[in-house]
């Protein structure tokens, strides 16, 4: 069997992607290896969202090219897939030509058939970066095994929300939601296959609706509702979600769903009306804040967490002492904070007043200062709790592994007697575990 190598840069909607390449390769007879020197075929799955990611690509492209010609080795077949083949192209062979092969989010299910063009000449250079008529997720081969407890399943890809600062819309394309048929069918499949928790995928992840039914509202409350039915799913988790689409039915099933974790992310991105107006998100601060006010009613103890952008064009110090604020307010139980990055052919990037990048990293610093503060507080309430934690994996120190119902990491060991021999089969339980300690960004626990 040839050899195949993915390397997954980005959001976990590339990674689920990338499970799904190496899926359907498998079926085209390569073999997913974790060596690029014996590699036939490299596939980078790349993202677009900041400049370093972008940039990273390149280093990579650069470095995997001196790998084999260092080594005198056969040059495999070299393939850009995700969004920075959707944004750039052909501009990617432009600058290293040893790629042969460039394919956008929507269409990578012509790998197979594109690969074997190539294999015949390999001058020959092939692009596809259409999105087709036929969704993907109709071709994809569902039943794998992959040992997995805990799985991706997007639902939802796509944006039509044109936030000021962001390549999505324009890598991703439109808004799309798969159909419900669709989705039930994976998951009952990963259910068979062993796996205990999902978490649905989507850049607007709760913007997802059916609507094969026009009479009927059939929303992300209602498909989490019908997911918990399936006896062998335990846990239910979803992101990223957007402050417009929060509806009654999703906030409501957080109380209804005991499957469905008690964790939100909704990103804000900046506490200044000023600032979330240029961004074009949409919503003000006020607004986002009675949201979450509405999510703690139906469910008290929720972790709530966040992105942030700073420095984004005509940012003010008094812009960012309100992102410091709503940070105060909302006391998020985690957050990923961003420097803004200029991204081509998006509305901020034609803004002028430009924030120094110096002044940048300052004020990322307060924010995560700050972010860091509520974290390490939000930790600390856990200890001396009993939570019921599913064990996803075991690290190299015989560890179990697995996480909060607040999506916190949780290491755990075995009181009394350090778990050595056993443990494999503890993967996939649900343990009872009592939390002993909280740190920055994990919790440590036993039973
Ligand atoms: N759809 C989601 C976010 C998807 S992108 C939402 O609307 O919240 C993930 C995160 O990357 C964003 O939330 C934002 O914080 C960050 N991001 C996007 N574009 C960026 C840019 N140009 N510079 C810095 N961070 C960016
Ligand atoms: Fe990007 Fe905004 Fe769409 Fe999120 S909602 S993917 S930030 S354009
Ligand atoms: Fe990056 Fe594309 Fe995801 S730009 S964040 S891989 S949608």
């Amino acid at each position: 069997m040839k050899k195949l190598f993915i390397k997954t840069y980005g959001c976990q909607m590339n990674f689920y992607d990338s499970d799904h390449m190496s899926n359907l390769l498998n079926d085209h007879g390569y073999e997913t290896s974790e060596q690029i020197e014996e590699a036939d075929l490299v596939i980078l799955n790349t993202c677009h969202i900041r400049d370093k990611a972008a940039e990273k690509m390149y280093s990579d492209l650069g470095r995997i090219k001196k790998i084999y010609e260092n080594n005198n080795l056969i040059k495999p077949i070299i393939a850009v897939a995700g969004c920075v083949a959707q944004a750039e192209g052909k501009e990617i062979i432009r600058r290293s030509p040893w790629v042969d092969l460039v394919v956008g989010p929507q269409a990578y299910t012509d790998l197979p058939k594109l690969i074997k063009k190539i294999s015949k000449d390999s001058k020959e250079k092939e692009i596809n970066l259409k999105f087709p008529e036929i969704p993907k997720f109709d071709s994809l081969n569902f039943d794998k095994k992959t040992g997995k407890v805990s799985d991706y399943v997007t639902i939802q890809e796509g944006c039509d929300k044109f936030c000021s600062f962001c390549v999505v819309p324009f890598t991703r394309g439109p808004e799309y939601s798969r159909s419900r048929k669709s989705i039930l069918e994976e998951i009952k499949i990963m259910a068979q296959n062993g796996v205990k928790e999902v978490i649905l995928l989507g850049q607007n992840v709760n913007a997802w609706r059916d609507n094969s039914n026009k009479s009927k509202i059939y929303n992300l409350g209602c498909l989490i509702e019908d997911i918990s039915k399936i006896d062998e799913i335990l846990s239910i988790r979803y992101t990223t979600s957007h402050p417009l689409d929060m509806d009654l039915d999703l906030i409501k099933a957080h109380k209804n769903v005991d499957k469905l974790m008690p964790y939100l992310h909704l990103p804000i991105q900046s506490g200044s009306d000023n600032i979330l107006k240029k961004m074009n998100r949409k919503h003000t601060a006020s607004e986002y804040l009675k949201i979450i006010e509405l999510v703690r009613k139906y469910c008290a103890d929720i972790a709530i967490s966040s992105d942030f952008i700073v420095g984004h064009p005509g940012e003010t110090n008094e812009d960012h002492k309100k992102t410091l604020d709503i940070i105060n307010e909302v006391q998020f139980a985690s957050s990923y904070s961003f420097m803004y990055s200029e991204r081509p052919g998006t509305k901020s990037s034609e803004l002028n007043e430009i924030v120094d990048e110096c002044l940048k990293k300052i004020r990322l610093q307060e924010v995560q200062n700050r972010l860091n503060h509520h974290q390490l507080i939000f930790n600390k309430k856990m200890e001396n709790l009993n939570l019921n934690i599913l064990i996803t994996n075991k690290n190299k120190n015989y560890q179990l592994l697995g996480r909060s119902p607040y999506n916190q990491t949780v290491y755990i060991y075995e009181q009394n007697s350090p778990v050595k021999k056993n443990d494999q089969k503890l993967i996939g339980s649900v343990l009872n575990v009592k939390i002993i300690k909280s740190n920055q960004n994990s919790l440590l626990g036993a039973f």
